[in-house]
């Protein structure tokens, strides 16, 4: 008799090139050896690259069962945390890929947070020039953002993914139940992203996080998350248009995380921050409807989330020349009209300092 299926919601982002499924369940990694079915011969070496904590919780669990099942998997693991996405952490990768006889025939499991999967990503990218991945996303910042859309990368000189590729995994298995392990600040780094998601495209998604505080559908807000982010990188999978939208937040966020060394901040907690600060600049430029940044506030803080940087936006102004989204003397920010209605702007670092200057 068939089991029944535990994935609840399967979205494909369609590509011209590479179009795959992003599998989305409670429980699904039970099934692991049937999703994987067809995207590697049992005989070719499988990498399962994690970190060691997700090792010590899940991994090692689900490395046994696959072998067990006739996956050929050696698993890598790295010390958790920025650090790894490294040219150090990727050399370790490379070493092992090259240990195990890893080829173009062989799959690469990312089962991580966004760390693993952005540093397992770029080396599944550029070692032999390209060996096909699977993103088995376990932190929720991961599970709504890091494992869709195929942005991998490392950290160099300080500077945030400034080594990478767009490289479109073969799959994306995104199991809930891994959940339940997430240290709280990590699942509200994570809610940082998702709100990020209803406020850049889906009102009725921001509603639906301000009346369920204390009892999310988990599964449902990732699906919608996902969604939202298959269909900007569907339109523009190079991040030349509209997939900039999902920069909301980050433009001050990466300042945020770069003044506090990479690791002090989470990452959704900078974006958070990121997010007020970008909408109240919108409303000072009579840009963004007002009372935004104070919608956004109050919803980030009910997720135990910081609203306020620790840094004053001026102090924050320099770390933004050498962000990737500037060019020359301006920069591109993502605003918002209103809540789940985003735009680009280009605006002077002139304008920007200006603005500044006279919110405080
Ligand atoms: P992370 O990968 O460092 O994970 C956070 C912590 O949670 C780690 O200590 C990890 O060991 C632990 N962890 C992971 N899964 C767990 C589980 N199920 N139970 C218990 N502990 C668990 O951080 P993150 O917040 O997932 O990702 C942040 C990274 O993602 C940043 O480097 C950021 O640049 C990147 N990112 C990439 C994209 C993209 O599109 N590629 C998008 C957003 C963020
Ligand atoms: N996380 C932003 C993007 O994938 O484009």
């Amino acid at each position: 008799m068939s089991r029944p299926s535990l994935i609840t919601t399967r979205l494909t982002v369609d590509l011209a090139k590479a179009s795959y499924d992003i599998c989305i369940g409670q429980g699904i990694l039970n099934d692991a050896f049937g999703l994987l079915d067809g995207l590697v011969d049992p005989r070719e070496p499988v990498a399962m690259v994690t970190d060691e904590t997700v090792w010590a919780l899940h991994g090692a669990g689900l490395a046994a069962t696959l072998l067990e099942q006739g996956l050929n998997v050696t698993p890598v693991v790295m010390p958790p945390g920025e650090q790894s996405k490294s040219m150090e952490g990727l050399e370790t990768l490379f070493a092992a890929f090259s240990d195990m006889q890893i080829n173009r025939s062989s799959l690469i499991l990312a089962f991580g947070g966004g760390v693993i999967g952005d540093l397992a990503g770029f080396a599944a990218a550029s070692y032999l020039r390209g060996v096909p991945y699977v993103q088995i996303p376990t932190t929720l910042l991961a599970q709504v953002d890091a494992s869709v859309g195929g942005k991998t990368a490392i950290n160099w000189r300080q500077a945030k993914n400034q080594i990478g590729a767009f490289y479109q995994p073969r799959l994306v298995l995104i199991d809930t139940d891994t959940l339940d392990t997430l240290p709280a600040r990590e699942l509200h780094s994570g809610l940082a992203e998702v709100v990020k998601y209803a406020a850049i495209r889906s009102k009725s998604l921001f509603s639906e996080l301000q009346a369920n505080t204390d009892r999310l559908d988990l599964p449902s807000v990732i699906a919608q998350c996902c969604q939202i982010k298959a269909g900007l990188v569907e339109i523009d999978e190079l991040d030349l248009g509209d997939r900039m939208l999902l920069n909301f937040g980050h433009t001050f966020g990466h300042a945020i995380e770069q003044a506090g060394s990479l690791s002090q901040v989470r990452h959704g907690e900078a974006v958070g921050m990121g997010m007020v600060i970008a909408a109240r600049i919108g409303e000072h430029m009579e840009l963004t409807r007002q009372g935004t940044s104070d919608s956004l506030g109050m919803l980030l803080s009910a997720y135990e989330l910081p609203t306020r940087s620790p840094w004053a936006p001026a102090k924050l102004m320099p770390l933004l020349a050498s962000d990737k989204k500037s060019k020359a003397q301006s920069i591109q920010m993502v605003l918002l009209r209103e809540v789940g209605d985003a735009f680009v702007q280009q605006i002077s670092i002139a304008d920007l300092s200006r603005a500044i200057d006279e919110m405080e």
